[in-house]
């Protein structure tokens, strides 16, 4: 019979600035950004959903883009900037995307929202008025199973309007 030798354990000093504040973690170079905030830095906002890129319920924004972080090594942010939802408020204050859907109920479960809210975030930055179907296209990526998204939809347009008054 032959033995199988174990896997070699690769590990790797990963240095990321998480909601502004910097972190630094020795961590298995497999890990996933997606683990790195929930199991390292006990952030679970961002959700794990499918882990195969095609929920968002793990979206984060890697230096400003919403990116799908189960489908991002940690050490691929090594040295960037990562905003998780526990980031957007500003003094415990929600950001007018997150009041947004609180006010025009864009939930229901909740557990897709926080991936909805980031991704939101970076396409108001981007287009900060968008059309139904601009927001539609951008929010493509994000799957809800209660909403029906009307009003995720409707949410992401009071926001625009909202952070556009400055309100
Ligand atoms: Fe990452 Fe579904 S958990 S896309
Ligand atoms: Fe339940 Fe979106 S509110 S999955």
């Amino acid at each position: 019979m032959t033995e199988t030798k174990p896997e070699p354990r690769s590990e790797l000093l990963v240095n990321i600035t998480v909601n502004g504040s910097k972190t630094s973690e020795l961590i298995p170079a497999r890990t996933l950004l997606s683990e790195y905030v929930r199991e390292y830095l006990f952030l679970t906002g961002t959700h794990r959903g499918c882990e195969t890129a095609k929920c968002g319920a793990c979206t984060v924004l890697l230096d400003g883009k919403a990116v799908k972080s189960c489908n991002v090594l940690a050490a691929q942010a090594n040295g960037h900037n990562v905003t998780t939802v526990e980031g957007l408020d500003d003094n415990g204050k929600l950001s007018p995307i997150q009041q947004s859907f609180w006010d025009n109920h864009g939930m229901q479960c909740g557990y897709c929202t926080p991936g909805f809210v980031i991704a939101a975030t970076a396409l108001l930055n981007e287009i900060p008025d968008p059309t139904v179907d601009e927001i539609r296209f951008n929010l493509a990526g994000n799957i809800c199973r209660c909403t029906g998204y009307t009003k995720i939809i409707e949410s992401v347009q009071d926001a625009s309007q909202r952070i556009l008054k400055g309100s």
